[in-house]
């Protein structure tokens, strides 16, 4: 039996070119900016699993799919790499996915960068509610500004992202955002990691889910 700490995410930071990542912050925040004036994007859904049921599915933030599925929409499709391609946003982008090409990947599937122009708080969540079923993904930043958190609703302990990049367990904890009050977004790559990733990672045999936190427990 492993015991897990909550709040708790993984660092990906050390994994990842975080030099090249934050180098596309200008260009990121430009072409959201660009886009706004449309406001065609589609807004983003916390999905079910709300830490307070009366907090908005709905928040405000928008979302940028840089790929599609060719499926009807369906949650527990998101790292069935084989029926994803790019949307024509990933030509928009091409610097982004230049730089996912360099994550530790052996097949990607679904890609979001999820932003909002007023920084508004994002309701704490979980992503679903199956203990067996982890989500190989990272989560992503060109800049340290959304005040992006994990938090352990036994106690109600918050645990803030503090640098670029993070896995993290979306089952067994609930994550959300702060307002800022000002544009804020980040990236959400998921897919299969690659075989020498996957040899650092801690699965444990129960609870799949808490993978992230067991390595990030791990030290
Ligand atoms: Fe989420």
């Amino acid at each position: 039996m492993t015991s897990v700490r909550y709040p708790s995410y993984k660092n990906i930071d050390p994994y990842i070119d975080v030099e090249r990542l934050s180098a596309l912050d200008a260009f990121i925040t430009d072409r959201l900016r660009q886009r706004l004036e449309g406001a065609r994007d589609r807004q983003f859904y916390t999905g079910p699993f709300l830490l307070d049921a009366d907090a908005p599915a709905r928040p405000g933030s928008r979302m940028i799919e840089l790929t599609r599925s060719r499926e009807p929409e369906d949650y527990y499709d998101l790292d069935r790499t084989e029926i994803w391609e790019p949307s024509p946003e990933a030509a928009e982008f091409a610097p982004l996915m230049d730089f996912v090409a360099t994550l530790p990947f052996a097949a990607t599937g679904r890609m979001l960068i999820m932003y909002d122009p007023d920084g508004r708080a994002v309701s704490a969540h979980k992503d679903h509610d199956s203990a067996e079923l982890c989500h190989e993904f990272i989560w992503l930043r060109t800049n340290l500004s959304k005040p992006f958190y994990m938090l352990d609703p036994h106690t109600g302990e918050r645990d803030y992202v503090a640098g670029y990049s993070a896995w993290f367990d979306t089952v067994n904890q609930f994550h959300g955002a702060d307002a800022s009050g000002e544009l804020s977004f980040s990236i959400r790559i998921d897919g299969v990691f690659d075989d020498a990733f996957r040899s650092l990672i801690p699965f444990p045999g129960k609870n799949r889910a808490a993978a992230a936190s067991v390595w990030a427990n791990a030290g």
